[in-house]
């Protein structure tokens, strides 16, 4: 509940921030302008038809410009695999993926104009979120990484251009079978702590609202046995990579 809301809070926030400076920016070349509506968040379906830039302007409020999210609830997309993008979009869509916030907005768009969406924000260049994280659990964080989550979590959970070879066969054979773990292409790395962290408790609540392989719920489960140092060890690790 606290956590919900708290969320809630920073998501607010986030927005105020997205619009503010989509407001600033389109103000700047003509101070004497009077600024822009504070239009709600677009949710409204698109005209068909639309470039990939357009649409995806309309996610910047809250992802921030060409997908650097400047608000620590909102996810960078940019340098997001097309097909987790798209595989995340329908669920959101069809409400198979728990959100706050996406199911709403992904309703709004066709499965062509969230392939154009999709396109782009692989295209657009991954900058890591400039945060504060504890450096003296970096190491501690690192560790469990490893033993716990690169098994799938590849490379540290940085964006991936594509499989590391030697897991391209290993990735063709996971999709038969999930449980598996090949490469998988969430960002961690330089990712929001703030975002990774609800989204980790989206996991783990009881009942819990996403799913995952099950042996990502082991891992999580390990990590929380472990305590609530072993779980910000692994969020300094993260935000370290930058
Ligand atoms: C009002 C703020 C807001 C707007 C506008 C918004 N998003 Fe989101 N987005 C979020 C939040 C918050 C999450 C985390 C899931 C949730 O709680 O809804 C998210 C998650 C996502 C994710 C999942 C990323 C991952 O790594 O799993 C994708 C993809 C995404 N959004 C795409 C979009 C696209 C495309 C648009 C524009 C059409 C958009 N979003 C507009 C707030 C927003
Ligand atoms: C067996 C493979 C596997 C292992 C091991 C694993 N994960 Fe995952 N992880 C996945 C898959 C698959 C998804 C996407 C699930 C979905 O669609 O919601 C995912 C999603 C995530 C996400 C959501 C990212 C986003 O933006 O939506 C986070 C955070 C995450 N994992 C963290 C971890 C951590 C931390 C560990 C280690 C403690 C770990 N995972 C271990 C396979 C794995």
């Amino acid at each position: 509940m606290a956590n919900k809301s708290k969320k809630l809070a920073l998501l607010v926030g986030g927005i105020a921030l997205g619009l503010g400076s989509l407001v600033h920016a389109a103000d700047a070349p003509k101070p004497a302008a009077a600024p822009a509506p504070a239009a709600a968040p677009p949710a409204a379906p698109l005209v068909s038809g639309a470039t990939a830039e357009a649409l995806a302007n309309t996610c910047a409020g809250c992802h921030g410009t060409a997908g650097v999210s400047v608000g620590p609830a909102s996810p960078t997309l940019a340098g997001s695999n097309a097909d987790y993008f798209k595989e995340i979009m329908k669920g959101y869509k069809e409400g198979t993926a728990y959100s706050t916030i996406m199911g709403r907005i992904a309703k709004g768009f066709s499965d062509e104009e969230i392939a154009l969406m999709a396109d782009y924000f692989a295209k657009a260049k991954f900058a890591p979120a400039k945060q504060k994280f504890d450096a003296a659990l970096v190491k501690e964080g690192a560790k469990i990484h490893d033993k716990s989550c690169e098994k799938c979590h590849s490379e540290g959970g940085k964006v991936l251009a594509a499989a590391p070879a030697d897991k391209k066969d290993k990735k063709a054979k996971k999709d038969d079978d999930d449980e598996e773990g090949g490469d998988e292409w969430q960002i961690l790395a330089g990712q929001w702590t703030p975002y990774l962290k609800y989204t980790l408790e989206d996991y783990t609540a009881s009942p819990a609202r996403r799913e995952m392989p099950k042996k990502m719920a082991k891992a999580l489960e390990k990590v929380s046995k472990d305590g609530d140092k072993a779980l910000a060890a692994l969020l300094a690790y993260y935000a370290s990579q930058q």
